[in-house]
């Protein structure tokens, strides 16, 4: 078993207090960073670096980079600590400070973006991140059936907006998967 292998095992222990992402949906988001091969993904709530571990193991094999936010610095002293465990931690770059004051701030064309922190701001967050998402780049959603309705703006937003190709995906707590065109 690889080191990150083991890492991931050992967080998934604990994924509930820590609301990490199930391995499955880990699993989709590597494969999906490895088929568009993706060189910058965007990550809202990092957490202690569970799905960041999936993400940046996928970034290894296409020679991409990871922001993630989190705005709890003890939360992202842990996700710190897991990627420089992995030995990670180079192709990862772990923001401290609200998603809503980092998004704008990232100079980055993302390929993938992943919405993972308040379920009521997902729209807000995918808005202020939009003019950085390529034209065939990808968002990701999560907790899109369990949160649902926590986030009828998000719904209303992925499944309204001509610029947007969205899709439910049954995975685990849900997952709404969006492309982006060039309109
Ligand atoms: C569901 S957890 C993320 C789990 C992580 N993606 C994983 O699967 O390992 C959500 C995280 O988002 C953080 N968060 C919530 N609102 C935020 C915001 N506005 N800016 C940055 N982080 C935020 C929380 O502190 C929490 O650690």
């Amino acid at each position: 078993m690889e080191q990150y292998e083991s890492v991931l095992k050992r967080l998934e222990k604990t994924a509930k207090e820590y609301t990490n992402i199930a391995p499955e949906n880990g699993q989709f988001l590597s494969i999906l960073i490895r088929s568009i091969h993706a060189q910058n993904v965007l990550e809202i709530g990092t957490s202690n670096g569970y799905s960041a571990i999936w993400i940046a193991e996928a970034l290894k094999e296409t020679g991409g980079k990871l922001t993630t936010l989190e705005f709890d610095p003890t939360r992202a002293a842990e996700a710190e600590a897991h990627l420089q465990e992995t030995g990670l931690n180079n192709i990862v770059d772990v923001r401290i400070g609200n998603a809503l004051d980092e998004i704008p701030k990232c100079d980055a064309i993302f390929d993938l973006v992943f919405l993972d922190a308040e379920k009521n701001e997902y729209r807000r967050y995918l808005e202020l991140a939009m003019p950085n998402i390529r034209t065939g780049g990808l968002i990701v959603a999560d907790d899109t059936v369990t949160m649902r309705d926590e986030m009828p703006d998000y719904i209303e937003f992925v499944f309204n907006t001509p610029q947007l190709h969205s899709v439910d995906v049954p995975l685990d707590d849900g997952i709404i998967l969006s492309y982006k065109t060039g309109m």
